[in-house]
């Protein structure tokens, strides 16, 4: 990291996470104390085995699942201090999330699908059809704005998946593995692209991946082993 970046706000921090499933009368404790602090406009890395706790760790700092212990601060703000009601918008507003699997809705074109994650974020419908066009334009979809899911292939779904992280142009995104499931050429194109679209947007950028050339295109990089950060 350089100087510069030392410099910058926290955006998001998390501190002691400790998270534990329980599945019968096994109990795995996934995460063990683990902290984490994102700065404004930083890019990190994150790689680990499978099964270390990456997902885990993504939605408990999206605020989708909650720890047993430890604490998320969006910009300096307990998540455990915002009302459940007021989350979905919040999060809406604060960070995108390009899911591990993409989570597209099945019924709506591309361009919709992006719009409605403005929409929940309190954009008016033509302010967030105009944001997702634009947004969709930059990643090369314009010509499949009508296309529903099933329509697209596996590298157009994603550029959706990451034209909805960013479409309220978030302080964080958070991307899961987002190029698991598509070819070399895609996979690299796909990367570039969010590297770029995040970068020109000064959001803060947190990639999962098991690709160590991916990994090392991030100004800092992290190892999640046995609990923890490294
Ligand atoms: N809802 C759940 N109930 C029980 N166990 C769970 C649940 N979610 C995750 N786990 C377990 O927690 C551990 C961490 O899972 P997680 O999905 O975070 O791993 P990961 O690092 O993202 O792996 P991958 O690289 O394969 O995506 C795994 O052992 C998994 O089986
Ligand atoms: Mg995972």
């Amino acid at each position: 990291m350089n100087m510069e970046a030392h410099l910058q706000p926290v955006v998001l921090e998390a501190k002691g996470l400790r998270k534990v499933f329980r599945s019968g009368t096994r109990e795995i404790e996934v995460l063990r104390g683990t902290d984490l602090e994102l700065r404004e406009g930083e890019t990190l890395s994150i790689q680990g085995e499978s099964g270390s706790g990456k997902s885990t760790l993504l939605n408990l700092l999206a605020g989708i699942e909650q720890p047993e212990e430890g604490e998320v601060f969006w910009k300096g703000t307990s998540l455990a201090g915002i009302p459940e009601r007021q989350r979905p918008g919040r999060r809406a507003a604060y960070l995108g999330f390009v899911f591990q699997a993409f989570y597209l809705i099945p019924e709506l074109d591309t361009l919709e699908n992006v719009a409605f994650a403005a929409r929940v974020a309190g954009h008016s419908p033509r302010r967030a059809r105009t944001r997702a066009k634009e947004l969709l334009g930059e990643l090369g979809m314009a010509e499949r704005l009508h296309s529903r899911p099933d329509q697209l292939s596996g590298g157009e779904r994603q550029r959706t998946a990451i034209a909805r992280a960013l479409v309220n142009e978030p302080s964080v995104v958070l991307a899961d593995e987002p190029t698991g499931n598509l070819d070399e050429a895609t996979a690299e194109r796909v990367i570039e692209q969010l590297f770029a679209v995040s970068g020109a947007r000064r959001t803060a950028f947190l990639l999962v991946t098991h690709n160590s050339s991916f990994a090392g295109r991030a100004e800092r990089r992290l190892h999640l082993t046995s609990g923890r950060l490294h």
